[in-house]
């Protein structure tokens, strides 16, 4: 039976097929970390990439693809991260990593979201992994009071993101109406913004399971 980093690596190279040219909006974590290792391979096929974080703009360049900073590019094709948790309905939960902000960001100047997960990852109802919220330093406390109100259990992570905020995991949601409580708590003031990537689903989920990578779209 294959690991999950095998299940990682498989679904990273069925997502080179939609790579066809131009710029490349790269997500961050353990899944686009594999991606990028694929895209290093067709390197010579692209112009180049927009990273989701420091962290993606480091493993880009070490392979010698570029980074192009986001103002300085007209939109892009894809945009290729993983996720924390994802629906049939293609919704994703989304920041165990911390760069939420910049990757969702840089996901709406995509035309097409490709979602790469493992198996694990897909869910039927959102909530189980604790839903991270970027938040302006000095509004964490009211921020988390908001949270109570809205039913979960907010918990300060001990990280600074590369924005210079901090991050409020949320305890305890079954998230029901993904749409409805990504705006909800994107409208308290302080937030930055949320892991819920619902308003703006992905386009297509390439999910590696033991029987292959599956596509959903
Ligand atoms: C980073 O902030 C996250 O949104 C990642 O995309 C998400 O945590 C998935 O990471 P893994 O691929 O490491 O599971």
């Amino acid at each position: 039976m294959a690991t999950q980093d095998e299940l990682k690596q498989q679904v990273a190279a069925a997502a080179v097929s939609y790579v066809k040219g131009g710029i490349i909006g790269v997500g961050t974590g353990s899944t686009a970390n594999f991606f990028i290792d694929e895209l290093a391979k067709v390197k010579s096929k692209i112009d180049g990439a927009v990273a989701s974080s420091e962290a993606t703009a480091k493993r880009l360049k070490a392979h010698g693809i570029e980074v192009f900073d986001l103002n300085s590019v007209d939109g892009m094709e894809i945009y290729v991260d993983g996720a924390d948790e994802v629906t049939e309905h293609l919704h994703m939960l989304k920041g165990g990593g911390g760069a939420l902000t910049r990757e969702k960001i840089v996901a709406a100047c995509a035309k097409k979201f490709i979602c790469i997960a493992d198996a694990s990852k897909l869910v039927p109802v959102m909530g189980k992994f604790p839903l991270p919220v970027e938040v302006i330093p000095m509004a964490r406390s009211y921020v988390a009071r908001e949270l109570v109100k809205l039913g979960g259990q907010p918990k300060l992570r001990d990280f600074t993101t590369d924005n210079g905020n901090v991050i409020l995991d949320v305890f305890g949601l079954q998230i029901l109406n993904p749409v409805e409580l990504e705006a909800k708590i994107n409208q308290i003031v302080g937030v930055v913004t949320n892991g819920l990537f619902a308003a703006r689903p992905a386009n297509v989920l390439l999910l590696a399971t033991a029987e292959g990578v599956k596509t959903y779209e």
